[in-house]
């Protein structure tokens, strides 16, 4: 099956409202194309903050723990960013970023809703390698 980069982001979109963020109110979606499927995720919060996880992490770590562990591209949407606001609102977290290297090349695109598309090396030139 061919990857649809538009039916990605469709997904993220809609991933989004799985959302649990009662703190923020932020909701965040995410998809990521692995395996010649479609897995999705969305941030889920914790009242110890830190404990939150990012809909990015949640995406790759459903597509990992299926057995997909080759990710090939990853589409983003945050549906509580205000118009006309800064687009760094937008932007996948650099620990996110730093999971993602691990299970993808720095070719793949990295697809943001309402901001466009950049590889994954351009979001994160020198990520950390042990191998
Ligand atoms: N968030 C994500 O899901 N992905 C990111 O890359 C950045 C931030 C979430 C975490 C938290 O639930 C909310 O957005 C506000 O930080």
């Amino acid at each position: 099956m061919a990857i649809s980069l538009d039916e990605l982001m469709a997904t993220a979109r809609e991933a989004g409202r799985g959302a649990y963020c009662p703190y923020s109110r932020f909701r965040v979606g995410a998809a990521v194309w692995a395996g010649g499927r479609i897995f999705a995720g969305a941030n889920v919060e914790n009242a110890s903050y830190g404990l939150t996880m990012c809909a990015e992490r949640t995406a790759v770590f459903a597509a990992v723990t299926a057995g997909a562990t080759r990710i090939e591209a990853l589409a983003l949407a945050c549906a509580d960013v205000p118009e006309g606001t800064d687009r760094s609102l937008s932007m996948p977290c650099g620990a996110c970023r730093q999971v993602l290297a691990e299970f993808a090349d720095p070719a793949i695109p990295v697809i943001i809703d309402c901001v466009g598309t950049f590889t994954l090396g351009e979001l994160l030139p020198w990520a950390f390698r042990l191998r």
